[in-house]
């Protein structure tokens, strides 16, 4: 793997010893995957900021390490609201070790916005090369944006923004964006809501692994996008994916998909995803939810009175450039939290059954939180948290 001089240098240790660390591990990465060189990032996104996730011994490497971030670098969502953990009902203790995780990220120069949906606070553009390391952030990137990330581990995508640059291979290059699989979604309906692409999402994940797919027969706005690609990430490890005519890569009309393998998914398989089971708590926003998806909440509350816990995740920043419509979703009693959400919180595993709008959190939320799991569309989780 070429080395440039500068990164030679730090490979030698001239920059101090976390560089060198950073790098190595960089260095290690490129060669199994078979690199040339390294490449710049425009920004890193970092996972395992969750005391829930790490514990001790992932806060005590943090801690070991002496450098700042070269490009911007956020985290991803940790186990509590920074300035509401309190009233969210989390433990003194874990709040404490909670807070070390992130104290340990902020000397790293991290910006604490612990948020999956960094690419509504940053700019990231077509062709940028990123180190993201969140699956659904990597999928937003490559397929709705058309940037440039393979999921990185959090080890890789911290060394990454320490660095400045990740090993150039898999999704950083064209020849490995090429769809692999069509997907024939056959509906008769056009009006897909968030929760039913979330759905396809889910049950596509399952059919293609680590396969890039083509969609034919949908048109999903970027919310839906966002959906459809947490859940194929989560059921699945999809990474990118195209949706003819809508997605960038897609629009440009390079790729050949006549040779490709077709899978047909028929509507009762999407509708079959959806239950009616009884639940103890609605919680939405996973991946955290946009502008658009606080007002569509606020809309469904508004005059009324929440009867169950309801949890909406978003952003700290798209919180705070929303505070009207968040004011109305929490006149509710619902309420709208940054910085975690409904996996990463310990606060949830209270609940034996939860409602979600999402097809990732169907898939998660079993396992993280140990609840029953029900997914509809956000009119029927209003419905459901309001009678
Ligand atoms: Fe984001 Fe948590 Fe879902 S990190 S994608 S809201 S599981």
């Amino acid at each position: 793997m070429y080395l440039a001089p500068d990164e030679e240098k730090m490979l030698a240790g001239e920059n101090g010893e976390t560089l060198q660390k950073m790098l190595e591990l960089l260095v290690a990465l490129g060669k199994v995957f078979g690199a040339e060189r390294l490449v710049r990032i425009r920004s890193a996104q970092v996972s395992g900021a969750s005391y829930k996730t790490i514990g001790e011994y992932g806060l005590a490497w943090l801690s070991s390490l002496d450098a700042r971030a070269v490009v911007p670098a956020v985290l991803n969502p940790i186990g509590m609201p920074r300035g509401r953990w309190k009233e969210m009902g989390i433990e003194p203790v874990f709040a404490e070790r909670q807070q070390a995780v992130i104290g340990a990220y902020e000397r790293l120069g991290v910006n604490l916005e612990c948020t999956c949906t960094p690419y509504y606070l940053h700019e990231t553009s077509f062709g940028d090369h990123l180190a993201w390391s969140e699956s659904s952030a990597v999928s937003y990137a490559n397929s709705v944006i058309g940037a440039r990330t393979n999921r990185e581990g959090g080890p890789g995508a911290l060394a990454a923004a320490l660095v400045g640059k990740t090993p150039c291979y898999g999704l950083h290059l064209d020849k490995n964006r090429n769809p692999d699989v069509v997907i024939e979604v056959k509906s008769d309906e056009n009006d897909w809501g968030i929760a039913r692409y979330g759905a396809l999402g889910y049950h596509t994940g399952k059919l293609v692994g680590n396969k890039i797919p083509y969609f034919l027969g949908i048109t999903p706005d970027n919310d839906q996008l966002k959906a459809l690609g947490a859940a194929m990430a989560a059921t699945g490890a999809v990474a990118l994916y195209h949706v003819k005519g809508v997605t960038p890569e897609a629009r440009k009309n390079r790729f050949t998909i006549s040779d490709l393998e077709i899978i047909s998914i028929e509507p009762d398989e999407i509708d079959q995803i959806f239950t009616d089971i009884p639940v103890d708590a609605v919680a939405v926003g996973c991946p955290h939810c946009s502008p658009a998806e606080l007002i569509d909440i606020a809309r469904l509350l508004k005059g009324k009175t929440v009867t169950k816990p309801f949890y909406v995740f978003a952003a700290q920043g798209v919180i705070y450039n929303n505070s009207m419509t968040v004011n109305v979703i929490e006149r509710s009693g619902a309420r709208v939290y940054a910085d975690t959400c409904m996996v990463v919180s310990p606060v949830m595993e209270q609940y034996p059954a939860i409602m979600v709008n999402s097809g990732k959190a169907l898939a998660y939320v079993p396992d993280m939180c140990g609840a029953v799991t029900r997914v509809g569309s956000i009119e029927e989780c209003v419905e459901v948290a309001t009678s």
